[in-house]
């Protein structure tokens, strides 16, 4: 392939994605193919060996200069991404390689998003919102847990401190895909219940979003066909079938919301993630089963002026009935029951979450960009009360 002839960066109409078990394998052919010869890899420090994703570098390390670099914290953080971006500057690959769970994979989005922003200057644009609008380096995006769907999105978290930002951008889609459910299978039985956990709530947030089409619905119900009959096996015990069907129902939820984007049980769960140390995805479900109950008991008053009464009627029955009910309270206590199941603690004070002062300080941290986009209108006095209904 010659140079004039090679993809334009973040230009593809639609990724390529590389599915099955041992497609890892095919990550050098890709990169081949691409044309690439330096290659920044940003992968977890221990996920990359423990789920395999490694055995491929030896015959990536034919095909390009690979520096590795897994030098920074769960949940992107801005200090850790301006060391990254310095890197990059050092480094100039031509392509990122972005291998591990939703926090690796953020990573690799944002540095190619912001290549060209000055280290010092990375947190004057995270806050100043500045979009990742083009990238120079192609993006390649493997995922080792089901799942985040961040390999699927146009958006990535990073927190400056305590507080949380969003960054959007056409240069944080990837050019190709790399879905290799084999490498989900070494992660702990909590690190698979609260990433898969997480897909569930997306696609359920999903559904009932204000900014829900009909294209991102049709990708949030396949999701939830493949999710919900396959976590308790892929959490206790999981198998190529499970497996299987989580690594595809994970990024079929993060296309869905790479349209729809998520909803107040997402915009909640920032805070709590941040000040009380729990993983994303237990803390989203920690809220969503009151979430559940309170948008299918709605009067339609409290509805956002763009939900049409009969269209979130309908969307939430189809919520009550996912879990084969049509009693919202019945559909709570459903979910909630199968947190129980997944290991995932419900009871705020098993967290070290005051029922007092914790929950308006949550309620009080909350974007309310998000807020915005849930279908019921919540101010923070109705967060309260709703995180005040929550199990102690
Ligand atoms: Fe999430």
């Amino acid at each position: 392939m010659t140079a004039a002839s090679l993809p334009v960066p973040g230009r593809s109409a639609a990724p390529i994605v590389e599915y099955g078990p041992g497609a890892i394998d095919q990550v050098p052919a890709i990169v081949g193919r691409m044309g690439a010869q330096r290659v920044l890899l940003v992968c977890g420090r221990t996920s990359f060996e423990a789920s395999g994703a490694d055995r491929m570098l030896p015959e990536l390390e034919q095909v390009a200069a690979v520096r590795r670099w897994s030098a920074f914290r769960p949940n992107t953080d801005s200090a850790d991404l301006a060391a990254g971006v310095a890197l990059l500057q050092d480094h100039r690959p031509d392509l990122v390689l972005g291998i591990g769970g939703g926090s690796a994979l953020d990573m690799a989005k944002l540095l190619v998003g912001y290549h060209d922003v000055a280290p010092d200057q990375v947190v004057p644009a995270i806050e100043a919102g500045r979009p990742a609008e083009r990238r120079t380096a192609h993006l390649v995006l493997a995922p080792t847990t089901s799942g985040s769907g961040a390999e699927a999105t146009h958006f990535a978290v990073v927190y400056v401190g305590e507080e949380k930002h969003s960054i959007t951008g056409p240069a944080m889609r990837p050019d190709a895909i790399v879905l290799d459910p084999a490498l989900t299978l070494s992660g702990s039985r909590y690190q698979r219940a609260t990433s898969g956990i997480d897909a569930v709530t997306q696609a359920i947030e999903s559904l009932w979003s204000v900014a829900a089409t009909d294209r991102s619905r049709r990708f949030a119900r396949h999701a939830l066909r493949l999710l919900l009959p396959a976590i308790e096996t892929f959490v206790d015990g999981p198998d190529d079938r499970s497996a299987r069907a989580m690594a595809i129902g994970s990024h079929l939820a993060g296309r869905a919301i790479d349209i729809s984007k998520t909803t107040a049980a997402h915009a909640l769960s920032y805070g709590i993630t941040k000040r009380h140390g729990l993983s994303h995805g237990h803390a989203v479900a920690l809220t969503l089963g009151a979430f559940i109950e309170a948008h299918a008991t709605a009067p339609p008053r409290h509805l956002q002026p763009a939900i049409s009464p009969e269209d979130h009627a309908r969307t939430l029955a189809a919520v009550l009935g996912l879990f084969g009910t049509s009693d919202p309270t019945a559909a709570r206590r459903s979910f909630e029951d199968l947190l129980d199941r997944l290991g995932l603690e419900t009871r705020l004070g098993a967290l070290g979450i005051d029922a007092g002062e914790d929950l308006r300080q949550l309620a009080a941290t909350v974007n309310t960009e998000r807020l915005g986009n849930n279908p019921v209108a919540f101010d923070t006095d109705g967060l309260v009360r709703l995180l005040t209904s929550l199990r102690h």
